[in-house]
């Protein structure tokens, strides 16, 4: 993650009860007041460990399509996300996970009956949605990693099932840029910064308190 010390944002804290003063622009707001978070995360992420086989690997793609699955079709219906180029056909996951998992020899019936996190991020306005996705998408980066590591050590899982870590290929970059443009122009204003930074924060705490099995499941 970027280092925002530079970007003349002293703390969380003092940023909030100043306004937005000596914030530069909503992206680095958002990376300043996610940057633990993602730490945190990244941490109980079980696929860079020296074990971690194909059953982690299928155990971790389970667990994110129990995520996404209930979240996509709420998020990407907030109105406005369209109008700013973040359209559900290109940016949803869920597909992409459910492909591999049959891939991986799952049932298409064992697939539909996995277990959904029922406790996700309130997605009740644009900027929460885009501050939700700013999480979804930067995913996509530390996905290129993780696909790289996982190719040198379980090279025929990751040739035959790694749509989801691969996601958009070559287009990764050209996504994330278009994705950043999209959170900037809307994310002009301390209120909106503040909303979108919110509801990233809330993203990152579900999603974790989910792989950790904290939250609650349902399988509607
Ligand atoms: C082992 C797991 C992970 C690793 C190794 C990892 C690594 C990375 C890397 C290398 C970047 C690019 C940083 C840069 O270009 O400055 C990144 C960005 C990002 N990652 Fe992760 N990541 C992991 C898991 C996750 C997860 C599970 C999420 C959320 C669901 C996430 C959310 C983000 C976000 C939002 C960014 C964008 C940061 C920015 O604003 O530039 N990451 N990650």
């Amino acid at each position: 993650m970027h280092d925002l010390d530079t970007a003349g944002i002293s703390s969380s804290n003092s940023a909030r009860s100043s306004g937005v003063r000596g914030v530069r622009s909503a992206l680095e707001r958002i990376r300043y007041e996610t940057r633990a978070l993602h730490e945190q995360i990244e941490g109980i992420v079980p696929l860079l460990q020296p074990d971690a086989d194909e059953q982690t690997y299928r155990s971790y793609l389970e667990k994110l399509l129990g995520f996404h699955r209930p979240l996509e079709p709420v998020l990407f219906a907030r109105a406005g996300l369209r109008e700013l180029g973040i359209r559900r056909a290109e940016r949803e996951k869920a597909p992409w996970l459910a492909r591999d998992l049959l891939t991986l020899g799952l049932s298409a019936e064992e697939v539909i009956s996995l277990p959904r996190c029922r406790t996700l991020p309130c997605v009740q306005s644009l900027s929460a949605a885009l501050g939700c996705c700013y999480v979804l998408e930067g995913a996509t980066l530390g996905a290129q990693l993780i696909h790289r590591e996982l190719s040198t050590r379980l090279p025929d899982t990751m040739s035959r099932a790694s749509s989801y870590l691969r996601c958009y290929g070559t287009e990764t970059g050209k996504m994330w840029k278009a994705f950043c443009a999209a959170l900037e122009h809307h994310g002009q204003c301390a209120e909106e910064q503040l909303e979108m930074a919110d509801a990233a924060r809330e993203t990152f705490t579900t999603l974790r308190a989910w792989l950790l099995g904290v939250n609650g499941t349902t399988r509607v």
